[in-house]
């Protein structure tokens, strides 16, 4: 495992650091504060919106806003968050609720919020065509549709994502419903079932996180050299319980995770983009590509600290491209037990029933090729640098027409040198294959994001419901934001069959 070591950072010129306690944060630049003994911040937790119920239907008030945030002792960062100056709240909702989102934009610039993974009508979506502007409520109102899961939503204005999330837009979304209510899994919010926003920003001398695109963070996406987990530096965790469940979300624009647990333990994982794996699935390295999430639990042991770190994975193939997004390694939380903890229930060895789409019932195969145009163009972050099949991202395009109550076979071709996660709006799909093999046991599962890899082709199976709109279009794009605003972002509507 690469970790930092003291020489390192004393022989480095451009680094400044602490060592703390075996492990290392640094930072690029001199001037911050810095940690005086280990991870030193107490893991903020985002509040839990349940919402509130008026006639039946179940309202959330959202607003989108400006401010600072102390990351380092004495700084105060300008940031944006929702109810909040970063990040905000975790949001849980039920299957079958009628949910209303009052979303106000204080933020003096017009921006959107989008239900990442949720299944909804395109109209409530909260993508490119639902823009709130500044000063305005936006008040999205449907059911939900889907099985426990854990979502997120961050804001998708055109040519703007990557800056509104970077500058701290996102929350979680819980979705709960009869069969997680069953499972005897740890569900306490913030003792024993903690969301993990992962992220990673860079910092001025001053401590601004300025939304400077270089040519190179223009043309592979914006990778940070700092962690932050849920918007805080260094973080801790002090459990009380013997498992521990963590809803992980990788936050961050552009970077790919590999997660790790310290000494190379076992983790189980229990739930991947769109809710549970049929069973629990045991793991010692979790990659997360930008937008997947994974629900984890961890075993811990009285008194025993236990850290979460990301560790430094070479890409497949050679050449520097294919592993630059990489982030750097660092770890990102140390989860410290209580000398005597309370006992939790034992995993179930199932945990859902995976409704299996059969290629057999795809009525379409549609084919996705993945590009990037190298050269001064592309890396000037020119219009047509990212594209799918050829095209850059046309609001006023429609790219495909699904037709309601279909199963279709979407392949996903990447002819560019580096990874791009594959996102697509309104349903959660299955993995049949890459390059005609298997997924992996944990890919297994609902996903709306999934990552392909260079000269990869993976297939993915869905099935369009209940939601039709020959006007109103969903999304598909790779979820590395700076792709996403140069252009890897395509339209497809769902029409009524005739
Ligand atoms: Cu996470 Cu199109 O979005
Ligand atoms: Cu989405
Ligand atoms: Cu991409």
């Amino acid at each position: 495992m690469t970790i930092f070591t003291r020489r390192n950072f004393l022989k480095s010129t451009v680094a400044s650091a602490v060592v703390l306690g075996g492990i290392a944060v640094y930072w690029p630049r001199s001037g911050f504060a810095q940690p005086k003994d280990g991870m030193t911040n107490v893991l903020k937790i985002p509040p839990l919106e349940t919402g509130r119920n008026e006639d039946g239907v179940q309202v959330y008030d959202l607003t989108m806003q400006n401010g600072t945030t102390e990351f380092f002792k004495g700084y105060q960062t300008p940031t944006s968050g929702i109810n909040g100056s970063y990040l905000g709240p975790t949001l849980r909702v039920r299957n079958g609720a009628a949910i209303r989102f009052n979303i106000t934009n204080d933020l003096g610039e017009p921006s959107t919020l989008h239900w990442h993974g949720m299944h909804l009508p395109a109209r409530m979506d909260g993508g490119p065509h639902q823009v709130v502007q500044a000063g305005e409520t936006w008040s999205p109102e449907f059911t939900i549709r889907q099985k426990a899961a854990s979502l997120w939503y961050h804001p998708h204005l055109m040519g703007k994502t990557s800056e509104h999330v970077w500058r701290g837009m996102a929350g979680m979304v819980i979705v709960e419903d009869a069969e997680s209510d069953a499972l005897p899994l740890p569900k306490t919010y913030g003792v024993d079932d903690v969301p993990l926003v992962l992220q990673d920003r860079s910092f001025t001398r001053d401590g601004r996180m300025d939304y400077n695109l270089s040519m190179h963070s223009r043309m592979v996406g914006l990778v940070g050299d700092i962690p932050f987990v849920n918007g805080t530096y260094a973080p801790y965790f002090e459990a009380t319980t013997t498992k521990l469940r963590l809803r992980i979300l990788n936050g961050s624009n552009a970077s790919t995770y590999n997660l790790e647990l310290n000494d190379g333990q076992t983790f189980t994982q229990i739930a991947t983009d769109g809710g549970f794996l049929e069973a629990p699935v045991e793991l010692t390295l979790l990659q997360l590509a930008p937008a997947e999430r994974a629900e984890i639990i961890v075993d811990l042991v009285a008194g025993k600290n236990v850290q979460l770190n990301n560790i430094a994975v070479s890409g497949s193939g050679g050449g520097m491209m294919r592993t630059n997004n990489n982030a750097p390694a660092f770890p990102f939380l140390e989860i410290r037990p209580a000398a005597t903890l309370t006992k939790s229930a034992e995993l179930p060895s199932r945990l859902t029933t995976m409704e299996w789409l059969m290629e057999a019932d795809a009525v379409k195969t549609r084919v996705f090729n993945f590009e990037m145009r190298m050269g001064m163009g592309a890396m000037m972050g020119g219009d047509n640098s990212h594209t799918i099949n050829g095209k850059a991202m046309d609001i006023t395009r429609i790219d495909e027409v699904v037709t309601l109550g279909d199963t279709e076979i979407w392949e996903l071709r990447n002819s560019s040198v580096m990874p791009h996660p594959f996102h697509m709006h309104d349903v959660q799909f299955q993995i049949l294959d890459r390059d005609a093999r298997p997924p992996a046991a944990n890919e297994r599962g609902r996903k709306d994001v999934v990552m392909v890899n260079p000269d990869e082709v993976v297939r993915i199976i869905m099935r369009f419901e209940d939601y039709a709109d020959a006007n109103a279009p969903f999304m598909y794009h790779c979820h590395i934001l700076e792709h996403e605003d140069a252009g890897m972002m395509g339209q497809f509507v769902v029409v009524q069959a005739t």
